[in-house]
């Protein structure tokens, strides 16, 4: 293989990157990221990666979600806490379901970049470039808004350190603290579905940290705060870059914007550009697999970026759709086992089942959703594999994106509190049901 730098992916074919009007803009943006300060550290990114090899061999549960795109308007505190807080009660029902760690990913601090079928978009006869993600342009339809500009991705840069800031503070403790779990309560949770049964999981809870406390031996601190990390689909390369950085202790280049960076279904060619910039780097790191991604290239794919088999470093997040998954994942994971590769086998329920309704609103239908989990479940376990993880698109507020679910959304209702400006998301009752779903099943098959 050619030898490897945070600039060789120049040399392939490079999709789903906007074209700017002046280059010499880009270059100066990307000059001044690569003197800013990385946003994560390699020991981080570190820890991470022994945690998910745990994940991989079944010790542990990747719990990774957030939303499709996040947005710079999102960069405030109450989206923060409530994305946060979901996660971490969601975590809460996994942990005592499942009788294993759980690990906390955030598709935040940095998930600003869309992949789009299109580079343009058509309006009334006016053709405008597609809106990207609030670091290449803006969502009104003007010409104004739409063109790309360099400088978003310092603003980028700016928003994911300020939403990791708050992040890291909220972790740390206070607000992580399991012993008040009553922190992460959000306004809609007292007339959710499945309220109850959480409320007693906590006060299960309770009760054991308070024999803990009694008999001693774990200190208050080691509960009092979580591990929380960032995670983004790597999508713009000069941003990515430019934030690449060697390790202090002078092991490696890693990607120090985010610790865990995933290559999106639409940009893991082979021979792209996207794949080459991933090979060099050393962050555990995801690929989306969808219907398209035969066994013979999956198996290539993953020599390419795992060649020395490192544990940890691979995670494959799997999308096919309810209606598919059954003919497509099994030949995948007999080719991977058939390679020998570690892997982390995450299942992402949402992007194989989008569809948009009559009224041409982007949905997703739950039963769907929840089928594809049931599935992939089922399919490892026949197969003798393990789903070490999860991968949802999801937020705290109480917004109606997703139909179904114990709520009972129709799409009638889907007007109602959308707010999603790319793909749909979990409300926080559809989140927990899925939650509770997968605690159920593990100790189902336990
Ligand atoms: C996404 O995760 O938002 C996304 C675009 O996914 P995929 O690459 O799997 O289509
Ligand atoms: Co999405």
């Amino acid at each position: 293989m050619p030898a490897w730098t945070p600039s060789s992916w120049k040399t392939k074919t490079a999709l789903q990157q906007p074209q700017y009007d002046e280059p010499a803009e880009l270059e100066a943006v990307v000059r001044e990221l690569s003197e800013r300060p990385p946003l994560v550290t390699s020991w981080e990114v570190e820890r991470l990666k022994s945690q998910l090899s745990l994940a991989s061999c079944g010790g542990a549960f990747l719990l990774q979600g957030g939303d499709c795109n996040e947005s710079f308007q999102a960069c405030r505190a109450d989206p923060i806490e409530k994305k946060l807080k979901v996660l971490l009660q969601m975590s809460l029902v996994l942990v005592f379901g499942m009788n294993k760690p759980v690990i906390r990913v955030g598709r935040i601090a940095g998930q600003y970049a869309k992949p789009r079928s299109s580079n343009t978009e058509k309006r009334d006869g006016v053709t405008l470039p597609s809106y990207r993600g609030d670091c290449v342009n803006r969502i009104p339809f003007t010409a104004k808004d739409r063109r790309n500009r360099p400088e978003l991705l310092l603003e980028a840069y700016g928003r994911s350190a300020q939403t990791l800031n708050y992040l890291r503070a909220l972790a740390e403790g206070g607000f992580a603290d399991i012993h008040h779990p009553e922190n992460w309560e959000l306004d809609c949770v007292s007339q959710a579905a499945r309220s109850q049964e959480y409320h007693q999981i906590v006060r299960g809870i309770g009760d054991s940290l308070r024999f803990i406390d009694t008999i001693g031996g774990v200190t208050r601190a080691d509960l009092s705060r979580v591990d929380f990390y960032t995670s983004h689909e790597a999508l713009l390369l000069p941003y990515e870059q430019a934030l690449t950085r060697q390790a202090i202790s002078g092991n490696g280049w890693y990607n120090l914007g985010t610790h865990y960076p995933w290559i999106g279904d639409r940009t893991r060619d082979l021979d792209g550009a996207h794949v080459e910039y991933f090979r060099g780097i050393e962050n555990p790191i995801g690929v989306k697999v969808g219907p398209t991604a035969s066994p013979a290239e999956l198996t290539e794919l993953i020599e390419v970026l795992n060649p020395n088999r490192q544990l940890g470093r691979m995670t494959l997040i799997c999308r096919f759709g309810s209606g598919k998954i059954q003919t497509c994942l099994p030949p995948l994971i007999d080719a991977v086992q058939k390679s020998g590769h570690p892997v982390l086998w995450s299942v992402d329920p949402m992007h194989g089942n989008t569809m948009t309704t009559d009224n041409g609103i982007k949905t997703r239908h739950f039963d769907q959703i929840l089928s594809e989990v049931r599935d992939s479940f089922a399919i490892h376990q026949q197969q003798g594999t393990i789903v070490g993880g999860i991968h949802l698109e999801l937020t705290g507020n109480n917004v109606t994106e997703c139909i179904g679910g114990a709520g009972g959304l129709q799409s009638a209702d889907l007007a109602r509190a959308y707010e999603s400006n790319v793909d749909p998301r979990l409300n926080y009752e559809q989140a927990m049901e899925i939650a509770f779903l997968i605690a159920g099943q593990a100790r189902e098959s336990a």
